[in-house]
């Protein structure tokens, strides 16, 4: 059987802000995804699958945020770094590194691919001079968003550089009427310096990504067809070479033979994507060029936002191309998240973040569950619906699949010493089959005849169809054991025939629990884990779907494995957020 080597990411946060629930529709679809392929490709097998990610820690605005804290850019960095990881350990999101771009390893990359574009043979970095607004009191270049104004349309004062908020008109920076600095209220002035460009406008960029954007799936379909609009026709040229260094001061990495040049954050913040890895692979051993060197057979696949598929679509394959790297095996582009139908608003209570949601006391399985039930594998938008969430967590996860295990237990831990039946016995078909509205393949085989579809949904990040199949098949389950009364077979328990069906019926609820816990144990790592107890089987992995328990394997007594969600428990998270 082919080894797989798959290295999975989820693009970087930046570390000068808290995780929010949307950030986490991309850590939550990434991991589902991560953890479904190492149950389908266990590492006992020999297959290696590795999920990095990091702190994104350079650029003004985290150098600002520093200064505006009165501490240094490297400490801000650490405590949110803690304060990252805690969250998305808190949201059961498993890396396998989170480290920073603020690393040896990140700048090691970054002056080696710099170098390498800029190489005589390659010759694709180039110096031009640009006017940009300075802040002559900060004494620094100003990013657009710190730029403010009067809008060149209307003249409404105060806005900024992108676009009016009072008569909605878009312009440049450069065409605000009496520019200021909103860091220090400041009149901005002109200065022109000398900054290195990635030309991504050369012949060679333009016709390698019009090729690599259109083949071997690289991008979704509706990425790829935002490409074409960028990218234009063969034949045609609309790129601009991107400006790839800021001025001192600057908190970054500093240009190799260029004192006071550093790279801009979107220079490193990919390349940190290498730089978690390589810190991987020198802790665990790991081959890092099997990985990355160009002609890898490996596979490499970045969970992205649709507002940066720019970046990973255009400059990333670019720069690894030229520099000799492999180019990623697929990019996978996600929408945005509202909440009931609304941008996240911190006046409406609705820009939540994950430590608020966790501090309230909200499961976290119930939002992977419910981000689960809406992820698509498009670039949609996801709404989270507060009312539609309480619903489904309360009828469909616990209500339907919990309530499984909740109300089959009793009667084996009861009547038959916690034991399972021996489902493959002869007559087990008859005994499950045994009313005549009840079909002839027992209940756990069309589970089992499903698994193949709900394993293409999950790999193909349909996860919503993915659940709709489960809880289609756990309703299935509970009406089943609605039919099969084994409450009226109890109360006969002494006519050895009711014992027996009453002991099968069970047995086989019992299993197809089983086998609904492996189809949602990469959607709810913990809840599965809980399951796992009770079913007192060793972690469940894929193909454990056909390894049905066997006669006399004795579970555990039920303990309860979720609650419902209190609808004031929501209230209350609107509230905290406001
Ligand atoms: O948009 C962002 O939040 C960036 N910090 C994402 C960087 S992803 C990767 F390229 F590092
Ligand atoms: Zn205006």
């Amino acid at each position: 059987m082919n080894k797989r080597k798959i290295l999975v990411t989820s693009a970087l946060p930046y570390a000068n802000g808290s995780i929010h629930l949307g950030h986490l529709v991309e850590y939550i679809q990434t991991d589902i995804w991560v953890r479904f392929q190492k149950m389908c490709f266990p590492k006992e097998d020999g297959h290696e699958i590795y999920f990095v990610c990091a702190d994104d820690t350079h650029g003004t605005p985290i150098m600002l945020s520093a200064e505006k804290e009165g501490i240094t850019p490297e400490v801000l960095i650490e405590r949110v770094h803690n304060e990252h990881l805690r969250d998305f350990t808190g949201f059961h999101i498993e890396f396998d590194n989170y480290y920073t771009t603020h690393s040896p390893e990140t700048r090691q990359y970054s002056e080696d691919i710099f170098t390498r574009l800029k190489a005589v043979d390659i010759n694709l970095i180039t110096t031009r001079s640009i006017e940009q607004f300075y802040d002559p009191v900060k004494n620094i270049f100003l990013p657009d968003r710190f730029i403010k104004g009067e809008c060149p349309k209307c003249g409404a004062k105060d806005q900024y550089g992108d676009n009016c908020e009072t008569c909605g008109a878009a312009y440049a920076p450069t065409d605000l009427k009496k520019p200021y600095s909103a860091v220090s209220s400041a009149a901005l002035v002109t200065k022109t310096s000398e900054h290195f460009f990635f030309k991504l406008s050369d012949n060679r960029c333009v016709k390698f990504l019009q090729r690599w954007t259109r083949e071997k799936n690289h991008l979704q379909p509706e990425a790829a067809n935002k490409m074409r609009e960028w990218l234009g026709e063969a034949g045609e040229n609309k790129l601009f070479d991107w400006d790839i260094s800021r001025d001192a001061p600057y908190f970054g990495f500093e240009i190799p033979d260029a004192p006071g040049k550093y790279f801009y954050v979107w220079l490193d913040a990919p390349i940190g994507y290498m730089g978690s890895f390589k810190n991987l692979c020198n802790r665990r051993g790991i081959n890092f060029d099997e990985f990355w060197k160009k002609g890898s057979k490996t596979e490499l696949y970045h969970f992205i936002g649709k507002d940066i598929l720019y970046f990973h679509a255009l400059f990333w394959p670019a720069m690894l191309e030229y520099a000799g790297y492999r180019t990623p095996t697929r990019i996978f582009a996600h929408g945005f998240l509202t909440i009931n139908g609304e941008k996240m608003s911190k006046s409406r209570g609705t820009f939540i973040t994950a430590e608020n949601y966790l501090k309230q006391g909200l499961n976290p399985e119930w939002l992977r569950y419910y981000y689960a039930a809406k992820l698509n594998g498009t670039m949609e938008d996801i709404d989270f619906n507060l009312d539609d969430f309480t619903a489904r967590i309360n009828s469909d996860l616990v209500g339907k699949y919990v309530n499984i295990a909740s109300r089959t237990a009793g009667f084996l831990v009861n009547y038959f010493d916690c034991q399972m039946a021996d489902l493959s016995c002869e007559d087990a078909a008859n005994i499950l089959s045994q009313k005549s509205e009840e079909p002839k393949i027992p209940l756990t085989e069309e589970l089992l005849g499903n698994a193949s579809l709900i394993r293409t949904h999950l790999e193909n990040r349909r996860y919503n169809l993915a659940i709709s199949e489960i809880m289609t098949l756990t309703g299935k389950v509970n009406e089943y054991w609605d039919r099969q009364k084994p409450w009226d077979k109890a109360k006969q328990i002494d006519d050895a025939t009711q014992k027996h069906a009453l002991h099968m019926v069970s047995s086989e609820t019992i299993e197809c629990f089983r086998i609904l816990t492996i189809f949602l144990k990469p959607i709810l790592p913990k809840l599965a884990q809980m399951a796992e107890f009770f079913l007192n089987v060793e972690p469940l992995r894929w193909n454990d779907l056909w390894n049905t328990l066997p006669q006399g394997h004795q579970i555990n007594a039920y303990e309860h494995l979720m609650t419902r969600i209190d609808r004031k428990k929501i209230d209350a998270l609107i509230s905290a957020s406001k």
